[in-house]
């Protein structure tokens, strides 16, 4: 144990924790892309895949067993990734200004000086998205169990497309600054990995934050209703 948390105090063990544990969340929000595109195939296919997720295991499981240990690791990991953020960055002030490589692509370095900031936002989105499409208490219409019509009455509004589209553009940023220094950490790179490096980034941040944006725009031009 002595040997983890040693480990863990170098600043490349912070870094190495926050690639794991990010990596962890960037396959849930793919795969939570991936689930809310039902939503285009209409009311039972969308409401149908979100009981499926509260049932998924029976019957060798009980309801939700699996959801709420699915929710617990989420929130384990997103909890070791902020705190090993938290530290990484009280460090590198320590050191005064540690910064990566200058690159000269703008978006590139915009996404790298707004990790900080953009993952404080990202926090503070999901704990909003939560409280309006989980549990409803900040949604004005909200029927428990009909996940189809929460989703299309929740994005009628105009400040809840705002504040959707705010947050997918600080993932998008996030995201593809974290994929690209995740590689870096867990020590994939080389000339050859390197050349595809940037592509992967960017193409896994574009493809998340354009189809998570056709939601509510969906929504809000009348082609889900
Ligand atoms: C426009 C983009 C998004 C849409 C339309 C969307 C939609 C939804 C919906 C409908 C639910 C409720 C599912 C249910 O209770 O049956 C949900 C839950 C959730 N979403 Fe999203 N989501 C989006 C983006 C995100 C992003 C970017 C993240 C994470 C960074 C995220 C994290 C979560 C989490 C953690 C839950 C709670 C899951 C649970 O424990 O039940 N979502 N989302």
């Amino acid at each position: 144990m002595s040997r983890v948390y040693s480990l863990y105090s170098t600043s490349v063990g912070k870094k190495f924790t926050m690639a794991v544990s990010g990596a962890i969340f960037v396959l849930f929000v793919i795969v939570h892309m991936f689930g809310n595109l039902k939503v285009y195939l209409g009311p039972e296919a969308f409401n149908h895949y979100a009981e499926g997720l509260r049932g998924f295991g029976e019957p060798f499981l009980g309801h939700e067993w699996f959801l709420w240990a699915f929710r617990a690791g989420l929130i384990a990991a997103l909890l070791i990734h902020v705190l090993a953020a938290w530290q990484t960055s009280r460090q590198s002030w320590a050191a005064r200004g540690h910064k990566y490589r200058k690159r000269d692509n703008l978006v590139f370095h915009y996404a790298s000086r707004t990790m900080r900031w953009g993952g404080v936002a990202l926090f503070l989105f999901i704990v909003y998205h939560i409280l309006h499409l989980t549990t409803g208490t900040l949604h004005p219409d909200f029927v428990p169990g009909d996940a189809y019509h929460n989703f299309v009455t929740g994005f009628r509004s105009v400040p809840v497309v705002v504040i959707y589209s705010v947050a997918m553009i600080a993932l998008g940023l996030h995201l593809y600054h974290g994929t690209w220094s995740a590689f870096q950490t867990m020590g994939v790179d080389g000339p050859r990995i390197n050349r595809w490096r940037e592509p992967i980034a960017l193409g896994v941040a574009l493809i998340v934050v354009l189809v998570n944006l056709s939601f509510p725009v969906a929504v809000y031009t009348g082609i889900i209703h």
